[in-house]
């Protein structure tokens, strides 16, 4: 396997002393590089769809630091604007929809077909990107999971708790099902389109799992990510795909295997050791250092880096953060973080 990327190696199950290292949100505000292109692009959306500025903030990174994987550089409500949603974002605050609370809304949204015209774009980032990453780099494709996507369609923006939508699949079920149905439709055919671009990997960021629970997180969160998977390994049968159920908590226990993902990504609030003994009996784990190290850096940040490395040794493992590198991050703590990995 020796001549095959790393990251790969590790998705196919295998243990290494040095596992591959890459970071979500690894092309972002913290880097001067990326401030300056977003700046050139206009908005983070003029940027998102502009493939070649897109392509550059992807290799950004990769220039920089030589990560083993380099994620496309887009945004899971991308997803909503191609199905009819506004979309746009308030400096400072974040993401802001038209919001879906009912049928009428429902209506006036597009079918899972009909996304393409709108995210050809992205699209075309994935073909630049497939010519121009390094042959070692693993080139990473993604979409939010549908019940993530779905809280951002229904609240109009993010929320602390997600009460709006479920709110929603509590009150109204049916058109609660109705658009978790139409996202997962055009997740799937979203990401065969990039994988057919070009991605040789993808995942999917179920970051507002960890607020479903019991029956709730396995009917909301675990069944559609299984649909997506299950639909493109049917296309793609030797597609590898990471699954991120955020703080999930007990429920990462088993649930690679139960959604037929390869790899498992885990937040920060589950110990490594526990992951080792608990998931990678599964497969492949990525995770989990905690965002804040990056900020402060020092001893501690290569203490814990090493200490989740060897945590998690005996088995595939793909380190990272266990949620996306924050904008007052310091670069030089990257170079700190893969000297402490790769050394
Ligand atoms: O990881 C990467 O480098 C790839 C690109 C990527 C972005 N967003 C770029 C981005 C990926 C994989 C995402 C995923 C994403 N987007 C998630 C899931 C992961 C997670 O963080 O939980 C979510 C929930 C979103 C929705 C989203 N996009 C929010 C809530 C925000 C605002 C918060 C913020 O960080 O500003 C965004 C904006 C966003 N997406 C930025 C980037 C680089 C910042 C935009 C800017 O340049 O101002």
């Amino acid at each position: 396997m020796a001549d095959k990327k790393k990251l790969l190696r590790s998705l196919a199950g295998e243990a290494m002393d040095v596992p591959p290292v890459w970071l979500m949100r690894q092309a972002g505000r913290y880097l001067p590089e990326y401030r300056a292109t977003r700046a050139q692009a206009g908005d983070f959306l003029s940027l998102c769809y502009n493939p070649e500025l897109a392509a550059e903030v992807t290799l950004q990174p990769i220039r920089r630091f030589g990560f083993d994987a380099a994620i496309l550089f887009a945004d899971i409500l991308l997803i909503p604007e191609a199905l009819g949603a506004d979309l746009w974002f308030v400096t400072g605050e974040g993401p802001r929809l038209s919001t879906i609370t009912d049928a009428s809304g429902m209506a006036r949204l597009k079918t899972a077909d009909d996304v393409h015209a709108h995210l050809n774009p992205i699209y075309e980032t994935v073909k630049i990107l497939a010519e121009e990453l390094p042959k070692e780099t693993t080139l990473i494709g993604f979409a939010g999971a549908p019940w993530t996507v779905a809280t951002y369609m229904i609240a109009g923006r993010g929320t602390p708790d997600q009460a709006p939508a479920h709110k929603l699949r509590e009150g109204d079920p049916a058109t609660f099902d109705a658009l978790m149905d139409l996202i997962t439709a055009a997740t799937i055919e979203y990401l065969d389109m990039q994988v057919k671009a070009g991605a040789e990997v993808v995942k999917i960021f179920d970051s507002w799992a960890g607020s479903l629970k019991g029956e709730a997180f396995d009917k909301y969160a675990l069944a559609p990510t299984k649909r997506i998977i299950g639909e493109l390994k049917s296309r793609h049968p030797d597609l590898p795909i990471i699954a991120f159920p955020r703080e999930a908590g007990e429920k990462y226990v088993g649930f690679s295997k139960a959604v037929g993902a390869d790899c498992l990504a885990i937040d920060t609030s589950v110990d490594a050791t526990w992951a080792a003994e608990n998931l990678q009996v599964d497969g492949c784990v990525q995770g989990n250092l905690d965002p804040k190290l990056m900020v402060t850096g020092g001893n501690a940040l290569v203490t814990e880096a090493k200490r989740i490395r060897d945590a998690l040794k005996g088995g595939p493992h793909i380190f990272n953060l266990g949620h996306g590198i924050t904008p007052d991050a310091d670069p030089e703590n990257v170079h700190v973080l893969l000297d402490a990995i790769r050394n």
